[in-house]
């Protein structure tokens, strides 16, 4: 165990591990929201410094999803630190109190101020906001009470970042986005069904650390996790670029790991940092598993036809291209295997002009279609057996 200058009561923290554990996690998050290998000092002194942060965290209409993945992150001690830093003082699935004490304990926060607020769930209106109500009040009710004195606004989760499951049509309780009720106060989106804790634990880190939310996009995601189409960032995107699709579930492209955008993966219109952050520790993520993106990470995606592919918002160039350069050598037309060179060169050049093509649609692109599907090479991809011939 490690004294980083005191005990949370002479605003300095103890942490229960080893400093060298804490410096990784410092480390660790530093690299989590792109900042240099030097903010890991800053981020360390700003942690031990203290006070320690008290914390509401409200759950509304949620499977409690985004609590569980926050509560297994287990490397390097992730929960560990950040709780150590954070005073949780009312968390209804974790905390020890209950009843009239648990509600005593969020009273005393919201009128002393200074919290952050975390929330986890959708907030229904229908009907005055009944079909969610804790301790007799509405999700609605509580969420305005608790937001009031917040110093920021953080939504964990698809649920309380857009609307979520509980808003997919034809939305019988009226299920929006904290955004949607507050107002006047910084609000974090962190959608993912579930958040993953990696992003969590960073702006929560980024918070403490800088005194402020990290900067976000036009959906008020963070820009170091959701900055990033997850198409560019995908492992099987150099079978994307090379027309390798999965057709059907189990084929020998499925079993090769080609690319699954014919069989819905929404990477190619989805803003998350899974291909790199992952989960499970970084054990394993949706497309490496197998199966396509479903876009969790975006608005409605409850209501998406999950297996239909999507129409492309933004092609970019793959980032290395085979030479398309014409060789610099005399070609003799007697040469089977300099004319088939030619050839060769001259299907690559009308690959990348057809990507060039496709790219040129902008805004307005559509699905892959089947002559265009294999854009830098647009030739069918031969299946293995073919191949071993
Ligand atoms: Fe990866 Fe999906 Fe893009 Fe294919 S379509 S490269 S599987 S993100
Ligand atoms: Fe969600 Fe797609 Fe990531 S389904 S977990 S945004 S790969």
């Amino acid at each position: 165990m490690i004294s980083m200058g005191g005990n949370s009561n002479s605003g300095h923290l103890q942490y229960g591990i080893s400093r060298r554990t804490f410096l990784k996690f410092c480390t660790a998050m530093a690299g989590a929201l792109a900042l240099p290998k030097s903010a890991q000092s800053t981020i360390a002194k700003a942690l031990a410094a203290g006070p320690r942060t008290p914390v509401i965290w409200l759950e509304m209409q949620d499977c409690a999803g985004c609590s569980e993945s926050f509560l297994r992150a287990s490397s390097p001690s992730t929960a560990e630190v950040v709780l150590d830093v954070l005073s949780v003082d009312y968390h209804e699935t974790i905390m020890a109190a209950a009843g009239f004490q648990a509600e005593e304990a969020k009273e005393k926060t919201i009128h002393a101020g200074g919290y952050l607020l975390v929330v986890e769930g959708a907030i229904p209106l229908a009907e005055d906001g009944i079909y969610c109500c804790i301790g007799g009040r509405s999700a609605v009710d509580l969420l305005q009470e608790a937001a009031a004195n917040a110093l920021a606004v953080v939504a964990v989760g698809s649920c309380a970042a857009f609307g979520g499951l509980p808003k997919a049509a034809p939305n019988p309780t009226g299920a929006v986005g904290v955004s949607e009720i507050v107002k006047d106060k910084p609000v974090l989106n962190l959608p993912g069904c579930p958040v993953n804790v990696v992003n969590l634990t960073a702006s929560i880190v980024h918070f403490l650390t800088f005194g402020e939310l990290p900067a976000a996009d036009s959906k008020g995601r963070p820009l170091f996790a959701y900055g990033h189409l997850i198409h560019d960032n995908c492992e099987r995107r150099g079978h994307f670029d090379a027309g390798e699709f999965v057709r059907e579930w189990g084929d020998d492209g499925h079993r090769q790991g080609w690319c699954l955008y014919k069989m819905g993966c929404r990477g190619p219109v989805t803003y998350h940092n899974c291909p790199s952050v992952r989960w499970n520790q970084g054990t394993s993520w949706p497309v490496a598993s197998g199966h396509g993106c479903i876009g969790c990470a975006e608005p409605d995606f409850w209501d998406a036809s999950l297996y239909t592919p999507v129409k492309i918002q933004a092609v970019t160039p793959p980032s290395l291209y085979p030479s398309i350069e014409v060789p610099e050598q005399p070609v003799s037309l007697g040469s089977a295997a300099v004319v088939g060179g030619t050839l060769g060169v001259i299907a690559g050049v009308a690959g990348s002009a057809a990507y060039r093509q496709l790219s040129k649609k902008g805004a307005a692109e559509g699905e892959i279609t089947e002559e265009e599907e294999s854009p830098a090479a647009p030739v069918e991809p031969a299946s293995s057996e073919e191949k071993k011939e």
